[in-house]
């Protein structure tokens, strides 16, 4: 096990009723509330009604900012840090998903730097950690993925140079987060899907990564994956269960909360690539993720014995892969066959031409160029390899 610290100082407030608590968090503050949403899905889950009354009773000056898109662009964080300026902000409130939940955060940390600093230049694309103090943050989740409501990491695109980068910095963390199950009663079939690639996606670039010593982290990163696919085929059969959702939120929430990560390598690979096609095609990550990631795996199971071993455990324990009388190989190729098979069965994209993307070389390139060297931990994955994995991408995985 690799040497390693753990510290998530997020306060979780889970189930119906809890948004409650961002009165006494505003009445703590004497400056106006930045309330950050998106298209709207919150006026019609309940979460609107529900922040917008805690607030009342709190009785500090409300500013709103809605239309965050999903992928979240720097113009759109730019306007927040001008609102924050402008008007005294003390709290910023970001009620929706992953995007919704970022965006809210690099407002935060432009609202912390000096005049002569830049948000996307020295801070996004050089990774300098972001300074303390900020305007702190609360969070009410309307979606089960990302697991930006317990973590220290954001992503944001800058559409006029086709970059999307994930930035990590501690201050970025949420002081709290409500986790109200009752909000995602709305979420249609599709989010709910790419919700639950992300997360089990998350799981994997932790658990597919050295060293392969006995560590607790694995055995939960499989205990959260089976979880995760229970949830999945529950949330599918009974879309407006409150228990169903409830389970996914806890699931995506610890997918990402660094627990799983802790005394391993993590390879973030499949991210690294995956954040290529959503910064020039715009999809949701967690499309961009069912396409990309079977084939990541192809690529890299048998690069070391250590791949190849880790794969096999995989496909026996989250996959249920009978193993008597096959080779570690062909274990690990049934898991990953598994895992295409479940993508496909629950409507996710398998290929690039699914989500709109061409396969043409110049595209291939200029993915690639995006993605560059991902790194990785069983093999690294340079810009050839990455451009080799999206290659491949325009048939399902097959061995
Ligand atoms: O905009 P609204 O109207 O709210 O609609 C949203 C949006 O269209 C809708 N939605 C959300 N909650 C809903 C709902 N619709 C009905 N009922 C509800 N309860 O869902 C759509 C997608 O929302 P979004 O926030 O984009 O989804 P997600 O949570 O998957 O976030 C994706 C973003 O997070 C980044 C992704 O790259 C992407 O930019 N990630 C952030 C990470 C992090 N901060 O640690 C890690 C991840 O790996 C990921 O990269
Ligand atoms: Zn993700």
């Amino acid at each position: 096990m690799r040497n390693f610290i753990f510290h998530n100082p997020v306060k979780i407030y889970f189930g119906e009723g809890q948004a409650v608590h961002v009165t006494e968090e505003a009445k703590s503050r004497p400056g106006a509330v930045l309330l950050v949403y998106g298209g709207g899905s919150i006026k019609r889950n309940g979460a609107y009604d529900d922040v917008t009354a805690a607030l009342r009773e709190a009785g500090n000056e409300v500013v709103e900012l809605s239309g965050v898109t999903p992928n979240p662009r720097l113009d759109k964080v730019l306007e927040g840090v001008n609102l924050v300026r402008e008007h005294g902000v003390s709290l910023i409130l970001a009620v929706g998903g992953g995007s919704v939940i970022d965006c809210a955060k690099f407002i935060s940390l432009g609202s912390g730097l000096g005049e002569d600093e830049d948000l996307w230049y020295d801070y996004v694309e050089t990774g300098k950690p972001a300074p303390e103090n900020l305007v702190p943050l609360v969070v009410v989740l309307t979606i089960a993925a990302t697991g930006s409501e317990m973590g220290d990491a954001a992503v944001l695109t800058n559409w006029a140079r086709n970059r999307k980068l994930g930035y990590t910095s501690f201050p970025l963390t949420p002081k709290f987060s409500v986790l109200d199950p009752t909000y995602l009663l709305t979420l249609p079939a599709e989010q709910t899907t790419y919700g639950f690639v992300d997360m089990f996606c998350h799981t994997c670039e932790q658990y597919f990564s050295l060293p392969s010593d006995d560590n607790l982290s694995d055995e939960m990163a499989e205990a959260i994956q089976r979880h995760i696919l229970r949830s999945w085929c529950a949330c599918r059969r009974h879309p407006r269960s409150y228990e169903a959702r409830g389970n996914a939120m806890w699931d995506s929430t610890f997918a990402l909360n660094r627990v799983i990560s802790r005394g391993k390598e993590e390879d973030w690979g499949t991210h690294g690539i995956e954040h290529a096609l959503s910064a020039y095609f715009d999809i949701p990550h967690g499309a961009g993720l069912a396409v990309v990631h079977p084939h990541w795996m192809k690529y890299v199971y048998t690069s070391r014995p250590e791949a190849t071993v880790r794969f096999a455990r995989w496909a026996v324990n989250v996959w249920g892969v009978d193993s008597t009388g096959k080779s570690e190989r062909e274990v690990a190729e049934e898991g990953i066959e598994r895992y295409a098979d479940f993508l496909r069965l629950v409507g996710a994209p398998l290929t690039l031409s699914e989500v709109g993307i061409p396969a043409d070389p110049a595209t291939l390139d200029k993915l690639a160029d995006h993605a560059g060297d991902v790194g990785g931990s069983y093999r690294r994955i340079t810009r050839d390899d990455a451009r080799a994995i999206l290659a491949s991408c325009v048939t399902p995985v097959v061995f």
